[in-house]
């Protein structure tokens, strides 16, 4: 009984210290963190037609290029302000900046993307921390209207 009540108390004072520990670990989890985007990308990333992307074709062209890379990665840390046409459909809306994430939190919820949500398109090349962090500084100066004008000539569907 005893026993079992420490037990219990250990894994309560464990969900804590994970959560403490997050920003310290060398893996964020991809599917975690993806739980933001979905609010508004959906769970299964098909989007709300005219409001919020759908993350599938347009996504995995864009990552199969050094452009898409930098405008994907510059969209999630820098936020992105239409308009954009993506797969055919135009956009005209506003994402903003997602805060909070660091390199590693952000290449693993873009590889979580590319692998688990996005469905279709080509091979999905995966990022890595080191390469988000460059990415990320090359467009620290940008606003989200800058960021949206770089789709056009990133590679997308
Ligand atoms: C508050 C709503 C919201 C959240 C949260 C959000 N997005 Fe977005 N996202 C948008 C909107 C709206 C657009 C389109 C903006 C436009 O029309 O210019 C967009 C566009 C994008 C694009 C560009 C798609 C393309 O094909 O050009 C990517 C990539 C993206 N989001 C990824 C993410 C990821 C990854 C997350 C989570 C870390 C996320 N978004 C969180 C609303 C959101």
């Amino acid at each position: 009984m005893r026993r079992g009540a420490i037990l219990a108390a250990a894994a309560a004072l464990g969900g804590v210290a994970l959560i403490g520990a997050y920003p310290l670990r060398a893996a964020p989890d991809g599917a975690t963190v993806f739980a933001r985007c979905a609010a508004c990308h959906t769970r299964t990333g098909a989007g709300v037609p005219g409001a919020y992307p759908p993350l599938g074709a347009d996504f995995r062209s864009l990552a199969a290029k050094d452009a898409g890379r930098r405008y994907i990665v510059l969209a999630v840390t820098r936020g992105l302000m239409g308009p954009i046409t993506v797969e055919g459909k135009p956009y005209a809306g506003v994402m903003p900046a997602q805060g909070g994430l660091d390199d590693g939190a952000v290449a693993a919820v873009l590889n979580h993307v590319g692998t688990q949500v996005a469905k279709a398109g080509p091979a999905f090349r995966p990022f890595a921390a080191e390469e988000v962090g460059k990415l990320r500084q090359s467009g620290a100066g940008l606003a989200p209207a800058d960021v949206a004008k770089l789709h056009a000539g990133a590679g997308g569907k």
